[in-house]
């Protein structure tokens, strides 16, 4: 992991640096899901986010590649964002009690982290292929779909869930 800053004075250099860092962002989610899975009611919800795992380890290897490809080996930078958005969800399953807002909020959790991940692959496949690594925009576009997909499930999941977490939601006196 940097600990300085790092020098960047073309596109290259930002790409490999953003390349870094969703290596780390990769990492971390891979380390976070296991508590979603665990702290999910739903069992589909809990095999989606099991699902997403696979996916997410997958996608951790592919952006590894691509970095040991252009610069030799798999370094990181911290992605500050998903730290942010990791520590809220961890917040989150603390606080919430009822198991049914609760999974209302893991999925909330889950799609700000897939929205971020959504526009991290697909600023980096444009930059992949305006420095003319077409093949790296191939594999960043993979990735971009299994992100966009997991997105999709969520939201139809929500379009149960909410409604469940609304009607079992206790009268208010
Ligand atoms: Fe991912
Ligand atoms: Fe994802």
């Amino acid at each position: 992991m940097k600990i300085f800053s790092a020098n960047i004075e073309d596109l290259r250099s930002l790409y490999i640096d953003n390349l870094q860092k969703a290596l780390d962002m990769e990492q971390k989610i891979t380390g976070a899901l296991p508590k979603m899975i665990d702290s999910a009611s739903d069992p589909e919800l809990a095999e989606a986010f099991s699902n997403h795992l696979v996916e997410t380890q997958g996608h951790a290897l592919k952006v590894e590649s691509l970095l040991r490809e252009a610069t030799g080996d798999a370094s990181t930078t911290t992605c500050k964002v998903i730290g942010a958005l990791i520590t809220e969800a961890e917040d989150t399953i603390k606080d919430v009690t009822d198991p049914y807002v609760l999974d209302v909020a893991l999925i909330g959790a889950a799609q700000q982290v897939e929205h971020h991940e959504i526009a991290v692959y697909g600023t980096l496949r444009n930059w992949a292929e305006l420095i003319g690594l077409d093949g790296h925009a191939d594999i960043l576009e993979s990735i971009l779909d299994e992100e966009k997909n997991a997105d999709e499930l969520l939201t139809e999941l929500s379009d149960t869930l909410n409604t469940t977490a609304e009607v079992n939601a206790p009268v208010q006196a």
